[in-house]
């Protein structure tokens, strides 16, 4: 529709404006409402009939190729406002230019859309952008077009994501204003329902988050009672057995003296215990006798250790932050997870490379951080259990399924605590979502998808550190702990 052919009047007493053949003159607001929009200052340049710059305010975008539409909309609504904010107006006049104002003004409430432009559908081509592409559903979109026959309501209520369907010729100045502010009502109370979403959503998180920590904290301290109570259990008898291996060994050793001195004294005994001593193959037993010991020995101080790490792992009810050595909750959690690194059917056993730095005592909550510790080495086993690949911790690649551990001082006030698994690695969308609670990729029953989000705020927020995780398929993965001395 072109501008020579258009009236548009506004009088006082029968506030109006029509649309008509006819060249009678029209009667301007202002000389600079409705002008193009230069290119340079596109986005910028919304033409305002209300005080400057409010911080709030309805815009509305006028897309048509007919200045006068322009004008005739604003001498409508210039003194309008709505729940006390006022309407700003911005102006395109052709399908591109609407389509570079909606996208540089994403906020704009509602947009009052010419159908016949550089094209016969250029405004439909606009609905199609805005919504389809920009997936801008919010802004209201009433269609405005010249004649009935232009546009068929039916076909474009039904195929296009508009919002009202009105002929130039019946919006008077009273029906207009009507038409606009129910349109920036129904703007608003869908703002309101979105803020209203996104706030929900923040609680369905945070209760996600807190249900995570709930059922981990649980299944964590149900573990620290039971390893503590096998701890417990184990401790006693193996300190009996400690404690009297020591004068066991005394007695004998007594008795094997007194059976030499014996044999020095009677080398030819009387045959009941000539006997007796090739029955038994004195020589042999007196020989063997000390070293059993030895390893029964090494046996007890070992499960000695085991208890201790036991005990160590189980810390879970010091609530307190103290300093604690960071190498003894890995070098516990790593016994605990021992029989799942062994050789099985389908990988032979995975290889433990520590490179441990000198590090003082860190100041930490010990039974959370053993937590991290097991949540990250679990995983890694799963991932090896799944296959092999490089291993990026080092420039070394490793053909056999290894966890590599380093830990490190940074900066004199950090310590960094590095896992490094040469497993399956995980895609970038996975990696993305792994802190998330209750993401898992394991099969229902053996992943709650837990232990990273848990690790996570353990992490970051009781230790007011740093927990990243690097990986790729097939190179293996790498998580770093990052946490104040
Ligand atoms: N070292 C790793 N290698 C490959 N993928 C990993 C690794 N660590 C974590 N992931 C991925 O991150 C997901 C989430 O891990 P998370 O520890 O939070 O849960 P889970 O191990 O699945 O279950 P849960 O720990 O609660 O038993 C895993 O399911 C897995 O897909
Ligand atoms: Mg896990």
């Amino acid at each position: 529709m072109s501008s020579e052919n258009q009236r548009v009047s506004n009088s006082e007493t029968d506030a109006f404006f029509v649309f008509a053949d006819n060249d009678d003159t029209f009667i301007f607001a202002d000389d600079n409402d409705g002008q193009p929009i230069n290119e340079d200052d596109r986005g910028s340049q919304a033409v305002s009939n209300s005080p400057p710059a409010p911080v709030a305010v309805w815009k509305i975008l006028i897309v048509d190729d007919d200045v006068l539409v322009h004008r005739a909309t604003i001498l409508a609504l210039e003194d309008c406002t709505f729940e006390g904010k006022p309407l700003t107006f911005l102006h395109a006049h052709s399908a591109t230019e609407a389509k570079y104002l909606i996208q540089t003004h994403p906020d704009t409430a509602l947009i009052l859309l010419d159908v016949v432009m550089e094209t016969d559908d250029a405004g439909l081509q606009v609905v199609q952008y805005i919504r389809a592409e920009l997936h801008n559903h919010q802004v209201r979109i009433i269609l405005r077009t010249g004649q009935p026959g232009e546009a068929p309501e039916a076909s474009v209520i039904l195929n296009y994501d508009i919002n009202d369907y009105r002929l130039k010729t019946e919006l008077t100045r009273q029906k207009l204003i009507t038409v606009v502010i129910s349109s920036l009502r129904s703007y608003g109370n869908i703002l309101k329902i979105e803020n209203q979403n996104s706030e929900l959503t923040l609680a369905l998180q945070h209760l996600q988050q807190t249900q995570a920590q709930l059922i981990q904290a649980e299944k964590m301290s149900s573990l620290g009672e039971i390893v503590a109570g096998v701890a417990h259990e184990i401790n006693n008898p193996t300190n009996f057995i400690y404690g009297n291996l020591f004068h066991t060994e005394t007695y004998v050793q007594s008795l094997l003296k007194l059976i030499k001195t014996y044999q020095e004294h009677y080398p030819t005994p009387v045959d009941a215990i000539q006997t007796i001593a090739e029955s038994i193959d004195l020589p042999f037993l007196m020989e063997d006798l000390p070293k059993l010991f030895d390893s029964m020995r090494v046996g007890t101080e070992r499960i000695k250790h085991i208890v201790e790490s036991l005990r160590n792992f189980s810390r879970l009810d010091e609530a307190e932050i103290k300093p604690v050595d960071i190498h003894s909750g890995i070098e516990s959690t790593l016994l605990i997870l021992q029989h799942r690194l062994q050789a099985n059917a389908n990988r032979p056993t995975i290889a433990v490379i520590k490179e441990y730095g000198q590090l003082p005592l860190v100041n930490c909550y010990v039974g959370a951080l053993n937590q991290v510790f097991m949540n990250i080495l679990s995983n890694a086993i799963d991932a090896l259990e799944m296959g092999t690949g490089d291993c990026r911790i080092t420039s070394e690649t490793f053909s056999l399924p290894t966890i590599h551990i380093r830990t490190e001082i940074q900066d004199a006030n950090r310590v960094l605590i590095r896992i490094a698994d040469n497993g399956t690695g995980m895609s970038e969308s996975i990696l993305k979502r792994i802190f998330n609670p209750f993401f898992t990729t394991k099969p229902v029953g053996s992943g709650t998808g837990l232990g990273l989000s848990i690790s996570y705020s353990i992490v970051v927020e009781q230790h007011r550190g740093h927990l990243t995780c690097s990986s790729a398929p097939g190179k293996g993965t790498e998580f770093v702990i990052d946490i104040f001395i």
